[in-house]
């Protein structure tokens, strides 16, 4: 492990963000190391969803500042802002999102076909993914016809598919049952730390957050405690 410093993947200051009256984030700050994981939790209400779709540049803050390589993300043009999430972010939500018309080889090629790749060699990566995800048995299901484990394996799939400087996962287990949200844990875990992709996990269970290298705790929209785990899994 070095002790060198680096510079960060992705850095957030002062974030604030109402919705109307309602305050959820005030003045919310974080820095990212490429490769790190952090688990951002707290309270239920306590702005860890809203944090995280500003970092991943889904919501604008009403003020604060987003950089991402050292770029601002607000600066950036729509079409440059799509096309860096698309590329270089993946994101797990917490009940999937899947596109149910789609079969699950379909939704996770769906990352390559946007950027014009081959359909035939988005379709190969993709079932690669589901392999290595082991749900390749469902490749050609709708989310429909699959577990709510299998489902969310699918969509940790089509984040992981671009291969991402970062993967965004909201309450990516809250969904399931201990043991289903334990394994997809785990192969998400895992394949951050093959592909060196940093990660940002929100989560209430601290178990979940016991795997990440670093735990933020949010309170009324700012961060209110700052641990490092050391004997973090991975
Ligand atoms: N789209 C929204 N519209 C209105 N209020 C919202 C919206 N999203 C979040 N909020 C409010 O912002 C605060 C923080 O929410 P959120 O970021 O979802 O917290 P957490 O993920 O920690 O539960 C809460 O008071 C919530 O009700
Ligand atoms: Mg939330």
């Amino acid at each position: 492990m070095t002790t060198d410093p680096v510079e960060p993947i992705l850095s957030a200051r002062g974030l604030h963000k109402s919705f109307g009256r309602t305050p959820a984030l005030n003045g919310a700050s974080l820095v990212l190391q490429p490769g790190e994981s952090v688990a951002i939790t707290g309270p239920s209400g306590s702005g860890k969803s809203t944090l995280l779709h500003c970092l991943a540049g889904v919501v604008r803050a009403d003020s604060g500042i987003v950089t991402f390589r050292g770029t601002r993300l607000d600066e950036l043009t729509t079409d440059d802002r799509t096309r860096l999430r698309r590329v270089s972010f993946g994101l797990v939500l917490q009940f999937g999102q899947l596109v149910p018309e789609l079969s699950a080889v379909e939704n996770v090629a769906l990352p390559l076909l946007l950027e014009g790749r081959p359909r035939a060699e988005a379709a190969a990566s993709a079932l690669q993914w589901l392999e290595r995800l082991e749900v390749g048995q469902v490749a050609g299901s709708r989310s429909l016809a699959m577990s709510g484990g299998e489902a969310q394996r699918v969509a940790i799939a089509r984040a992981l598919v671009t291969s991402p400087d970062i993967v965004f996962a909201d309450e990516p287990t809250g969904a399931l049952d201990t043991v289903t949200g334990e394994l997809a844990l785990d192969v998400l875990v895992k394949a951050i730390k093959e592909t060196g992709a940093a990660l940002v996990l929100v989560t209430h269970d601290n178990r979940v957050a016991a795997v990440a290298d670093r735990e933020v705790v949010l309170r009324d929209g700012v961060v209110e405690d700052e641990t490092d785990h050391p004997g973090a899994a991975g």
